[in-house]
């Protein structure tokens, strides 16, 4: 039930950045701090992935993996500081994580017609008191007119680390050679696909967060929301 009136007024920040940046933790840390919503849009090219390999759709037959994100059943479930993600009725939280999955949703996330099939859904999580979207196109295709766009990123190596960090975290085991290996493959797809490409909006903030820690880069992003007013006053 969306008031579109009411969507328009919504404010939006928008974290956009390579993988393994901090964009998922910031974001999630963000939109607790100031009681918004969370947009992940990371998971939901993830999830065409993972839906196509249920189904058995090919990566390269765009028309039935626009579908396949056209009709995505999925659901986000808020669970005690973490959210769990729902594929068809099956936890999909873990598996969505893996690198093949990742690498499979760079895949699909490269074919207009999935970008498309996406993009109201995503708008769809514009709703008061706020957004923070995360992704790689926030700023500069799905929310345009965000009132506060962030570009996050960190050098290719220690982005490799922290995925590392992370995936461990999860109970996956990853060589540190081959985590970068891929992060740079990863990294050239989206920045060189001809649809939406990895780059920051021209009125983007750049924020290197290689030698920042995450509460840092949280305030540095409170800091900016309350210069823009986007905040109560204290
Ligand atoms: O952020 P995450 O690593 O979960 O995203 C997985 C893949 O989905 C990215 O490598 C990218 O190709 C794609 N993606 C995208 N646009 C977004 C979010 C993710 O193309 N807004």
């Amino acid at each position: 039930m969306s008031d579109s009136q009411t969507n328009l007024q919504a404010p939006v920040l928008t974290i956009d950045g390579p993988g393994g940046a901090g964009k998922g933790t910031i974001s999630r840390l963000v939109a607790e701090r100031l009681g918004w919503h969370l947009l992940d849009s990371g998971a939901l090219y993830r999830l065409t992935a993972l839906a196509a390999g249920k189904h058995d759709v090919s990566l390269d037959d765009e028309a039935s993996l626009a579908e396949v994100a056209r009709h995505l059943e999925v659901m986000f479930v808020a669970e005690g500081g973490t959210t769990r993600v729902m594929l068809e009725g099956s936890d999909a939280t873990t598996t969505i994580r893996t690198e093949q999955v990742g690498d499979a949703a760079s895949r699909v996330a490269a074919l207009p017609g999935v970008r498309e099939a996406l993009l109201s859904r995503q708008r769809d999580f514009r709703q008061p008191p706020g957004l923070v979207a995360d992704g790689r196109d926030m700023g500069t295709v799905v929310f345009t007119d965000a009132p506060l766009k962030i570009f996050l990123t960190a050098s290719a190596e220690e982005r490799a680390h922290r995925r590392q960090a992370q995936l461990r975290e999860a109970g996956v085991g990853a060589s540190l050679s081959s985590l970068l290996k891929e992060i740079q493959a990863r990294d050239a797809r989206d920045m060189q696909r001809s649809v939406a490409p990895l780059k920051p909006a021209e009125d983007a903030i750049t924020l290197d967060t290689t030698r920042l820690t995450i509460p840092e880069v949280v305030d540095r992003l409170t800091e900016l929301l309350t210069q823009r007013g986007l905040l109560p006053d204290a």
